[in-house]
């Protein structure tokens, strides 16, 4: 049995190529219909939706034909849009595809291998797209090239006018389970490939697993591998930098307006003329401006609290005693003041 590498410069060309061919929109169809033909290697195609790229995702649901053709009217819905079709009494259980925008999309077991492949690779990259639904289409179409060269099958996800995709999938079963994809010959159940399908240009392909009908003169010579003209890698275009979300501008915080600071409330001055009194007329006569506590002393006019503080300080020194509750400065503070 014969095995050979798939080229990795054929394959990487052809990645290049399918990455170049992924835009949108450039694929006929009128501009608000995503239409095509839903084909599974065995059993009947059965309801296809399509869900787009809205949040919350809308999703319409349509049968297909007895051919398996559908076709929805998108307009309205966001693309890109995931196509799935459920699939009766098959191995192939429920098929996905992709459809970058109105056009023609088909939904087969190639296409359901890109889509699948294309979701672990994005999962195994934390989300970030490192593979395309095109591009691993034509990394499929570059790995199992013998056997789409055999059938003179076309793209497997637009290519629906004639048999030949038919042909090939009634031939070998094409299923993803993880990472790996592998295609098996159903009439012998001989493993024909299988690869990861983040390399699946590193993946094992075996000619002489083949159909018989794509072996050249039946089991015994397997069909020569055209070798591949060795092409220069194409540099692949720089993933530009993500550009980091722009910092919000911070938001002032509001400078909380001064609280004033409370004015306190002036303590009453608990001294009364009547202190004043029996603390210094004892010894003398006082009067302050013109209050005459008793007559015949001391006098003094327009003295400041100050003043008045060391007077009575020096009457304490001397004997003078305050009103209990009271201090030399209340009675300085009164004396100042009083008329
Ligand atoms: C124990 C007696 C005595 C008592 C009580 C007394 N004084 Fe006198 N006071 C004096 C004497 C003695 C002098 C004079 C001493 C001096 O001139 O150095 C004087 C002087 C003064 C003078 C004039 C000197 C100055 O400092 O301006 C004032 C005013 C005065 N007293 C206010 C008071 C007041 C107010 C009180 C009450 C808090 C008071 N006195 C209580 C004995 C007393």
């Amino acid at each position: 049995m014969k095995q050979r590498m798939v080229s990795t410069v054929l394959a990487a060309l052809m990645a290049g190529a399918g990455l170049v061919g992924c835009g949108g929109g450039s694929r006929g169809g009128n501009g608000s219909t995503v239409s095509g033909v839903a084909l599974a290697g065995s059993g009947q195609t059965g309801a296809v939706s399509l869900t787009d790229s809205s949040t919350p995702a809308n999703t319409m649901t349509t049968p297909s034909g007895s051919d398996g053709s559908y076709s929805f009217d998108v307009s309205g819905f966001t693309p890109p849009f995931t196509l799935q079709v459920e699939v009766a009494n098959s191995d192939e259980n429920s098929l996905l595809s992709e459809a970058e925008g109105a056009g023609k999309t088909d939904v087969n077991p190639i296409t359901n291998a890109a889509v699948s492949g294309k979701r672990f690779c994005d999962a195994e990259n934390g989300g970030r797209g490192s593979q395309t639904f095109r591009g691993l289409i034509s990394q499929l179409r570059t790995a199992l090239a013998p056997l789409f060269d055999c059938y003179a099958a076309g793209d497997p996800a637009t290519d629906d006018g004639h048999g030949a995709l038919k042909a090939l999938l009634a031939a070998v079963k094409v299923q993803v389970q993880g990472k790996t994809v592998t295609v098996t010959n159903r009439e012998t159940g001989a493993v024909i490939f299988t690869g990861a399908v983040d390399a699946l240009s590193s993946g094992t392909f075996q000619a002489g697993a083949l159909p018989s009908q794509c072996q050249a003169g039946g089991s015994t010579a397997p069909t020569p591998v055209p070798t591949p003209v060795p092409v220069p890698t194409p540099t692949p275009a720089p993933t530009p930098a993500p550009t980091p979300a722009p910092t919000p501008a911070p938001v002032p915080t509001p400078t909380p307006a001064p609280t004033p600071a409370p004015t306190p409330a002036p303590t009453p001055n608990p001294v009364t003329s009547a202190n004043i009194v029996a603390s210094c007329t004892s010894c003398h006569g006082l009067t302050s401006n013109t209050t005459v506590f008793l007559s015949g002393g001391y006098s003094k006019t327009g003295a400041s609290s100050a003043t008045w503080l060391s007077s009575v300080n020096s009457m304490l020194g001397l004997g003078a005693t305050l009103a209990p509750g009271t201090t030399a400065q209340n009675y300085a503070d009164y004396l100042a003041n009083v008329p």
